[in-house]
């Protein structure tokens, strides 16, 4: 429970806070986790200027300086197409990296939760992944990410948090990519066949954080709620924006010319977190409603009329 200092009272009325290191702090999703987590917990945001995660002494100093209860760890490359070109730098980044910060954690006596994504799935299910479905990735990425979850797995206190399609304040994304392009009267092309789950950074970092309160470890998928294609949720954000939503051109995503495949059916099921007894994250519609109006709040030139 929440007290009136943000602090939190366990059920003997004790308050707590934990300190909490964030990597990738600049990055889309660091934004989110950082604001979230800073509302109740003492909260140290690490950039790559304070530790390159492929430096092992770099992570293993600034970790023993701040000696964290948990990691947080977005850090890494979330692109897929440049893992496929540049194979050695993204395991260098996403599985290495990892590796690092797994070492210094266990060292530290430290717990580590690592943010994964849909893409350690290969794509063919009907129906939508669980979490003890298998990983089969069929990417650099996607081996990537799936190797560095087998890392943090070995520690005994880690959660990994299998996220999809991010959108949210701090940094351009997908959503924004789209509007920007929609009020410039341009016709921006996404996937018309790329059906997944759509997440909002502040939903999600919320979330992350009652579980990384509540001391429920494991393996949790998380995004919003609903699937939705890539060309949904652009024209969403378009109609939200006000904008004429029909300039968003869908297309067979192996039609756009990207280097690394992509998967046509990667929604996740937020079995785990059902079960562990946590509320669901609200539509993936709501989420987009909130962040269009954040944005036309911040840049009211991507809004119509
Ligand atoms: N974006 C998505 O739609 C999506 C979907 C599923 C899963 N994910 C996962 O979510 C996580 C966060 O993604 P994101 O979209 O927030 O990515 P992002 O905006 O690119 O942020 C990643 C951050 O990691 C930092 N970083 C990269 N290499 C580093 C290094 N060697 N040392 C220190 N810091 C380093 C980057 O620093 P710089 O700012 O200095 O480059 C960046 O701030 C990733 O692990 C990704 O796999 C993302």
């Amino acid at each position: 429970m929440a007290t009136d200092h943000g602090q939190l009272t366990t059920d003997k009325g004790h308050s707590f806070s934990m300190k909490v290191a964030i990597t990738g702090a600049a990055g889309l999703f660091g934004h989110g986790l950082v604001s979230a987590f800073a509302a109740r917990h003492d909260v140290v945001p690490l950039t790559r200027a304070e530790a390159d995660i492929t430096n092992q002494d770099a992570v293993r100093g600034v970790l023993e300086k701040i000696r964290p209860d948990v990691v947080v760890h977005p850090a890494g490359s979330p692109d897929l197409d440049f893992c496929e070109a540049n194979p050695a730098a993204g395991y260098a980044m996403n599985v290495h990296g990892t590796r690092f910060i797994v070492e210094a954690a266990r060292e530290l006596g430290a717990a580590v939760a690592y943010i994964s994504t849909d893409a350690v799935f290969d794509g063919q299910k009907q129906t939508p992944y669980v979490e003890s479905d298998p990983p089969h990735p069929t990417t650099v990425y996607g081996r990537t990410k799936w190797r560095a979850e087998q890392a943090v797995a070995n520690l005994p206190h880690h959660w990994i948090f299998r996220v999809s399609v991010l959108f949210g304040p701090g940094k351009t994304n997908f959503v924004e990519k789209v509007l920007r392009k929609v009020a410039a009267r341009e016709e921006p092309v996404v996937a018309a066949d790329q059906m997944g789950s759509a997440t909002y950074t502040l939903d999600a970092g919320q979330k992350i954080m009652e579980v990384v309160e509540g001391r429920r470890y494991g393996l949790y998928h998380l995004s919003n709620s609903g699937p939705c294609s890539r060309l949904e949720l652009a024209r969403h954000a378009a109609e939200l924006a006000g904008l004429d939503a029909s300039r968003v051109i869908g297309k067979p995503a192996e039609e756009m010319g990207r280097r690394a495949r992509r998967l046509k059916y990667a929604v996740m099921e937020m079995r785990a977190l059902k079960e562990a007894g946590f509320e669901l994250p609200r539509s993936w519609q709501d989420a987009l409603a909130h962040y269009v109006r954040s944005l036309a709040l911040s840049a009211p030139t991507l809004m119509g009329a």
